[in-house]
């Protein structure tokens, strides 16, 4: 067996960077800091070089299929398996950036939804037994409960594979175009749409572990919890809070998404949930 792994797409700042961090501290094996641009994802690894800690840099734009290959490639050959797969990366706007609706469904489906989707794809045949891989969501904007109509019955459907849930992403962007959200019970922001597709994706995921004949494999979606990055610009109010909700720093919140990874081999769950703050809320309510 090669050397263990641990993977972290979108890990150039924020939250990602933090996770890689933690990781190079805890984790018995390599840890690949990955980043669409390679000057960044250089520049974070040279600076935590200057704290005495070693990631390995591999350019991943999850949004580029042959990108992805690329890195699957090179895991093979220098690896050929992966331990722990860290979906981090996402879009993230600043408050009331004016862009059209539609480009935003956009973005965020081809980042968010489908660069997620493909990494876990291509990934799926290379996890070892006891893998465990991790979807970053947000957990207080991608609620279940906000589809209703026809969207609500579609996403309940306990049989849905990853097939359907392609088809159904394709719907959600078709009624953004013609603005018929409300018609069909979509929520409206893309944003808020996108994490529910994640969630939802880690569960079908999971059941695909479930029979897998490699023993033990680990997927939870991670709701970090509001936190000093990227991802919170849209939604922070004018005291620096969300809500009332002071930020975390990103280095908390990566101790809650390594704690995912570090599931000790042999236990079965959380599997297929979505977490916060190491405890498992309910897919529909966030609670
Ligand atoms: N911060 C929060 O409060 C919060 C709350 C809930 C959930 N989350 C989730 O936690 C994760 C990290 O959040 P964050 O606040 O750290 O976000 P962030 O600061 O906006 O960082 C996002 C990372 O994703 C990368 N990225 C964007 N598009 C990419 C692509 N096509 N391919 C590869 N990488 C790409 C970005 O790279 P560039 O630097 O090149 O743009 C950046 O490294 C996200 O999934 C987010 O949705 C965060």
């Amino acid at each position: 067996m090669g050397r263990r792994v641990a993977i972290v797409t979108g890990a150039n700042r924020g939250i990602g960077l933090a996770t890689v961090r933690n990781l190079c501290k805890t984790f018995s094996g390599d840890v690949i800091l990955t980043s669409r641009m390679t000057p960044t994802g250089k520049e974070a690894v040279n600076s935590l070089k200057k704290e005495g800690l070693n990631a390995i840099f591999h350019e991943l734009d999850i949004s580029q299929p042959d990108s992805i290959r690329m890195l699957r490639e090179y895991i093979e050959e220098h690896y050929g398996g992966i331990d722990v797969l860290i979906n981090n990366a996402a879009m993230s706007f600043d408050k009331n950036e004016d862009i059209p609706i539609y480009r935003k469904a956009q973005l965020c489906f081809d980042v968010d939804f489908s660069g997620t989707l493909n990494v876990v794809k291509l990934f799926f045949t290379l996890l070892r037994p006891h893998a465990r891989v991790v979807i970053m969501t947000n957990g207080y904007i991608g609620v279940e409960s906000a589809l209703t109509g026809v969207a609500k019955s579609k996403f309940s459907d306990s049989t849905l594979r990853l097939y359907d849930l392609e088809l159904l992403a394709n719907e959600y962007l078709k009624a953004v175009k013609f603005s018929n959200c409300q018609k069909f019970g979509w929520p409206d922001s893309p944003s808020q749409c996108a994490k529910i597709f994640l969630v939802k994706m880690a569960n079908i995921v999971s059941k695909l572990m479930e029979s897998d004949q490699r023993r033990n494999l680990l997927i939870n979606a991670c709701c970090p919890g509001w936190t000093r990055s990227g991802a919170s610009r849209e939604y922070t109010d004018k005291d620096g809070t969300v809500g009332g909700e002071v930020l975390q720093e990103p280095d908390t919140a990566a101790k809650d998404i390594v704690w995912l990874t570090a599931i000790s081999s042999g236990t079965a769950t959380p599997n297929g949930n979505l977490v916060r703050h190491k405890k498992v809320l309910n897919a529909s309510t966030c609670t």
